[in-house]
């Protein structure tokens, strides 16, 4: 069942991408259903969950890559239900995945340009300067190998990567995945957050979910596949019952402990 928790529905920028009562899965399965979920104009939308809860799978689902069952992705305006790889991307859709996110073989140029795949040589060289400003790090590694980058070097890249072609909406599962926890701090608290205020909404799904509602202007909370709550990141934040489900990754959240009330 769905709660609401906000008081009064809250003022969300028009949908960029409006999902309707969507259904994922795999062969004959149906893992996340009955999904309502919006990510509006330069909006940060954040969905949670515990392990298993289908986080990935609602992704997938929005890029191609697994079955969808039921419902709708309007993205702009247009149906891009079980839309794959190129088309989404030519629409504006970008999509880091968890692992798998850079050639791994290939220097950190190298990489970027491959991200530019649908533009002209100039359009490429234009972009990479781009990429490179709002990474500044990833400059002086052009010519490394992306194998030998650290954890947080090769997530700038992988989101480098996929901004090259700008997107207008990004999809990141779990990017703080296998990130120290400084790092992991610095990409959710200043990196993300820097890429909504240029104009790019994210749709986040974090593990560390304390830390995504923070930083969240929306969240979706996803239990055993279904939205269990919704609001706001802070009205999500002020429950007690969400550090209840997120027992796990509040106890691994480096922020310190807030006092719920009952
Ligand atoms: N390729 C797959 N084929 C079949 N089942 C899968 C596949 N990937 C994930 N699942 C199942 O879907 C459920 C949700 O997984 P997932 O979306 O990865 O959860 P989360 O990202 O929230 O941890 C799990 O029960 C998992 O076993
Ligand atoms: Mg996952």
């Amino acid at each position: 069942m769905l709660i609401s928790v906000a008081n009064s529905a809250p003022v969300r920028p028009e949908a960029l991408l409006d999902v309707t009562d969507f259904a994922v899965g795999y062969g004959a399965s149906t893992v996340v259903e009955h999904i309502n979920l919006r990510v509006g104009r330069a909006e940060l939308v954040a969905v949670i969950g515990p392990n298993g809860s289908g986080k990935s799978t609602l992704l997938k689902g929005l890029t191609g890559r697994a079955k969808v069952f039921a419902g709708h992705a309007r993205l702009d305006g247009d149906d891009v239900t079980a839309m794959r790889g190129d088309r989404l991307a030519r629409r504006g859709l970008g999509f880091v995945p968890q692992t798998k996110d850079v050639f791994a073989t290939l220097s950190v140029e190298e990489n970027l340009q491959m991200g530019g795949y649908l533009l002209d040589r100039k359009a490429v060289d234009e972009r990479v300067e781009s990429v490179y400003e709002l990474f500044p790090a990833l400059k002086p590694m052009a010519t490394r190998t992306a194998s030998r980058l650290s954890g947080g070097e090769r997530k700038m890249l992988a989101i480098g990567r996929v901004l090259m072609l700008s997107p207008k909406l990004l999809l990141l599962d779990e990017p703080t995945a296998g990130l120290s926890p400084d790092l992991a701090r610095h990409l959710l608290h200043e990196q993300v957050p820097n890429l909504v205020a240029s104009g790019v909404s994210v749709l986040l799904v974090e593990q560390k979910a304390l830390d995504a509602l923070r930083i969240a202007d929306y969240g979706y909370v996803l239990v055993a596949g279904h939205v269990q709550l919704e609001g706001t990141g802070e009205v999500l934040l002020a429950r007690p019952d969400i550090r209840e489900v997120f027992l796990g990754s509040a106890a691994q959240d480096a922020a310190p402990e807030t006092p719920v009330r009952p």
